[in-house]
C-alpha cells in the first residue's frame, strides 16, 4: 500500500489530503477562503497567500489526524507547484519541502491541471480507457487535452481569452449574484429559460479553441439596457414630486440560463467533436466547472463515447486529486529535487498540434 499526503494551495483553497494507492481517500481537508474574497468579487492574491500561511499547518495536521496516519506511514508528499498564483503556490511548496526534508520523505511536484484530471481516478471502480479527450474547465483554465496514457498529454485547444469559470464569475458579478459565479448562475438558471435571450457562441471553426469574451460582452450590453437611461434628464432638474425613471427589473434568471446554455453548448459540441474526430475511447470532465449540472448532463447526452466526471466535491480545488496525480507519478519512479520551484504558468502539454478533422462546427445563429 502506498500512502501519499497531498498539498494544494494554488488559488484560494488551503487543502491537504491523505490517499492510499491513488484511490482510497483517508482524509480530505479543504479550508476555503471564499467568504474572505467574496467582498472583492474575486480572488485577492495577496490576501490569499497570507491566509494560506495561517492555515497550511493546521490543515495538514487535520488531514493527518482524520486519516489516523503517522508520519512514518507516509510514502511521499505530493504538492501542486503550478499553475496558479505565485504567492499562494509558494506556501504549499515550501511547507511540502520542509515536511519532506524533516521527515525524510520523497517529494513529488504536481501540475494542478493534471490533478484535476486525476479526480476521475478517484471514482470507485472507475479506470477510464485510453486514449481519451479531457475537458478541463476551471476558474483559471479551459483546455481540451488528448491523453494517450498516464502522464501523456497533447493539447488540442484552449481558451483564447477568459477561462470558462472566469466567464461564469464575471457574468455572475454583472448579474449581481454572489461569488463564485458558477454555482450562483447554476442556481439562478433553474428559475429561467435558456431560450429567453439569443446569446452568441464563438465556434471558431477549424480549431478546438474556445472564446467567451464576446458572450460576456453580450450579457454586459443586455444588463446595461436594464439600467436607468444615462441620457435622461438629471434627477435634480425634475419637477418637485415627479418620479425618478423606473429601473426595469433585471431578468437575472433568464440571463443566467441563457448564458449557461451558451457556454455549455460550445464546450460540449467541441469536446464531442474532438472525441469523434480522434476516435477516443472516453471523455473526461475536470475542474470546478465540471460540477455544473447542465454540462454533466449535456456531455453524457452528446458524447459518442462513455463520459467520466469526478464526484461533485472533487471537481473544485482539493488535495485528494493532488495526492492521486502524485501517486501515478511516484509509481512511475518520479521524484522532485529540493530545488522544486513554483511555476505559475506551468503547462500540461506542448502547444496545440492537432487540428479538427473537419470544419463541422455549427454556424453561429447570430
Ligand atoms: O477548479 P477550481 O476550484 O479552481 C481553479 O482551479 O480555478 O474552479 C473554480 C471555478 C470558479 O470559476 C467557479 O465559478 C466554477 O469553478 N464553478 C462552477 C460551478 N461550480 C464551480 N461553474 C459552473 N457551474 C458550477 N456548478
Ligand atoms: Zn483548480
Amino acid at each position: 500500500m502506498t500512502l501519499i499526503l497531498g498539498i494544494e494551495t494554488s488559488c484560494d483553497e488551503t487543502a491537504a489530503a491523505v490517499v492510499a494507492d491513488g484511490q482510497a481517500i483517508r482524509s480530505n481537508v479543504v479550508e476555503s477562503q471564499v467568504e474572505i474574497h467574496q467582498r472583492y468579487g474575486g480572488v485577492f492574491p495577496e490576501v490569499a497567500s497570507r491566509q494560506h500561511v495561517l492555515s497550511i499547518l493546521p490543515v495538514i495536521g487535520q488531514a493527518m489526524a482524520d486519516a489516523e496516519a503517522d508520519w512514518d506511514d507516509l510514502d511521499a508528499i505530493a504538492v501542486t507547484h503550478g499553475p496558479g498564483l505565485a504567492g499562494s503556490l509558494l506556501v504549499g511548496v515550501n511547507a511540502a519541502k520542509g515536511l519532506a526534508w524533516g521527515r525524510g520523505l520523497p517529494l513529488v511536484g504536481v501540475n494542478h491541471i493534471e490533478a484535476h484530471i486525476y479526480g476521475n481516478w478517484l471514482v470507485e471502480g472507475s479506470s477510464p480507457e485510453f486514449p481519451l479527450v479531457c475537458l478541463v474547465v476551471s476558474g483559471g483554465h479551459s483546455e481540451l487535452i488528448w491523453m494517450t496514457g498516464h502522464g501523456q498529454y497533447r493539447r488540442l485547444g484552449g481558451t483564447l481569452d477568459d477561462a470558462a469559470g472566469e466567464a461564469f464569475d464575471k457574468v455572475g458579478r454583472l448579474l449581481g449574484l454572489p461569488y463564485p459565479g458558477g454555482p450562483s448562475i447554476q442556481r439562478a438558471a433553474r428559475g429561467g429559460s435558456p431560450e429567453a435571450f439569443k446569446l452568441p457562441r464563438a465556434w471558431l471553426p477549424g480549431s478546438y479553441d474556445f472564446s467567451f469574451s464576446g458572450l460576456k460582452t453580450a450579457v454586459l450590453q443586455l444588463v446595461q439596457k436594464y439600467q436607468p437611461e444615462a441620457d435622461g434628464p438629471p434627477l435634480k432638474s425634475r419637477a418637485a414630486g415627479s418620479q425618478p425613471p423606473l429601473m426595469r427589473v433585471l431578468p437575472a434568471a433568464n440571463l443566467a440560463a441563457s448564458f449557461q446554455a451558451a457556454v455549455i453548448d460550445v464546450l460540449v459540441t467541441k469536446t464531442a467533436q474532438a472525441a469523434q474526430d480522434l476516435n477516443a475511447k472516453a471523455v473526461l470532465l475536470a475542474g470546478g466547472v465540471a460540477a455544473n449540472e447542465l454540462l454533466r448532463a449535456e456531455m453524457v447526452r452528446n458524447s459518442p463515447v462513455p463520459v467520466h466526471c469526478p464526484p461533485l466535491e472533487l471537481c473544485t480545488d482539493n488535495a485528494a486529486i493532488v495526492a492521486t496525480a502524485g501517486f501515478f507519478r511516484f509509481q512511475a519512479g518520479e521524484r522532485s529535487g529540493w530545488d522544486l520551484d513554483i511555476v505559475p504558468g506551468l503547462r500540461l502539454a506542448a502547444e496545440q498540434d492537432i487540428q479538427p478533422v473537419q470544419d463541422s462546427f455549427p454556424t453561429p445563429p447570430l
